[in-house]
């Protein structure tokens, strides 16, 4: 029950919790204007293909709820936001549900309402790979993401922050499962050490969920009315870690997220090298403050920002985006060049 309830106070805190100062990095990021471009807008293709299917748009609905029978109807609203947009989507945690089969009804409604689109399953990366295998089962899912949350849970009153041994799980994961698992983290971001840690134990697709969006510190904190200023700025922004993940040149595919908010941020991603752009907090403020239709229309108005900024730049297709040039400036240049990453290299490309 106590896991339920969490659930629904996630909700209600992380809508009350505004994005902190440390931001995620994208306005450090510009995508060079292109006044030559000669593209029409009917002409660009936002299209992608990921886990065998083809997406409308490259962007997914991320790892929001589900496990409480109030969850129920968002987890369909999103569905359906994801079935008529063409974007991919992913269910909260699915722990609640392996404990407690009355709610499994709250995931399985969004398989139920987008039966051919690309749908996730969520659960812990100490999860054992019979608990996954329910997991995917449950919803018919392409794949898995598995949360790595360690801050979330050395905040939470009943957190268990054991996540020793987690490299050997994770690889005993990947070795037992014949579906995708997708490491993610929930907002403290990947570095490059972190990427290759997962790399070398068998993971493919990464999402590099960094700082600068929802926070799950301040939200275990609120939980408890308490205060953890200090610790709140913990984590690594968003950018940051994707063009260190990207400097490897590992063949992994990356999924931004982590404070994107705007079609520029989801432009900026997917220029940079990402394969999709998801956000989370975004699209349940806009359901829970709208409606499911206001949902609909704003999936529908970032994917047209996002066709807008091809045009200025060039792009007729989401593999031209990845060669226009990108100027990486501040403390995001900052970070990157200390750590070794070749920035300029972004601005030299060519498209
Ligand atoms: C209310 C809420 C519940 C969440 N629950 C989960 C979860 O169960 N599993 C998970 O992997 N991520 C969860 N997340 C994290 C998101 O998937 C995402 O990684 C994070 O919110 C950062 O993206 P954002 O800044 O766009 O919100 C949750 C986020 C929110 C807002």
């Amino acid at each position: 029950m106590k896991r339920q309830e969490r659930k629904l106070e996630h909700l209600k805190f992380s809508l009350e919790i505004e994005d902190r100062i440390r931001h995620s990095g994208f306005s450090d990021i510009s995508l060079v204007h292109r006044s030559t471009s000669g593209i029409k807008p009917s002409q660009v293709d936002l299209s992608v293909q990921f886990l065998g299917k083809r997406l409308e748009a490259p962007i997914m609905i991320n790892a929001i709820t589900g496990g409480h029978p109030n969850t129920l109807e968002i987890n369909r609203a999103l569905a359906v936001a994801a079935r008529k947009t063409g974007v991919a989507m992913a269910v909260g945690s699915q722990k609640a549900a392996l404990e407690d089969s009355r709610v499994r009804e709250t995931y399985i409604v969004a398989r139920e309402e987008n039966p051919e689109g690309i749908l996730l399953a969520n659960l812990s990366a100490t999860c054992t790979p019979v608990e996954a295998v329910q997991a995917v089962e449950m919803i018919n899912a392409d794949g898995i993401q598995v949360h790595f949350n360690v801050p979330q849970e050395l905040f939470m009153d009943e957190g268990d922050p054991d996540f020793g041994m987690i490299l050997p799980r994770i690889r005993e994961l990947v070795e037992n499962v014949n579906f995708p698992v997708i490491a993610k983290e929930v907002g403290f971001g990947m570095s490059g050490e972190t990427i290759l840690d997962l790399y070398r134990s068998g993971v493919k697709i990464m999402d590099v969920g960094g700082s600068g969006g929802t926070n799950f510190i301040s939200i275990e904190s609120a939980r408890r009315g308490q205060s953890n200023e200090e610790f709140e700025d913990w984590g690594i922004p968003t950018a940051v870690c994707l063009f260190e993940g990207l400097e490897l040149g590992l063949p992994v595919d990356f999924i931004a997220s982590g404070g994107l908010r705007t079609a520029l941020d989801i432009a900026r991603s997917l220029a940079a090298g990402a394969r999709l752009a998801a956000m989370a907090r975004p699209f349940l403020k806009v359901l829970v403050q709208g409606s499911p239709q206001s949902l609909v229309d704003y999936i529908e108005q970032l994917k047209q920002g996002l066709a807008r900024y091809m045009v200025m730049t060039g792009a007729r297709c989401i593999g031209d985006l990845t060669r226009v040039p990108l100027v990486i400036t501040g403390s995001t240049a900052e970070w990157l060049i200390r750590r070794g990453v070749d920035v300029n290299a972004y601005a030299r490309r060519q498209k």
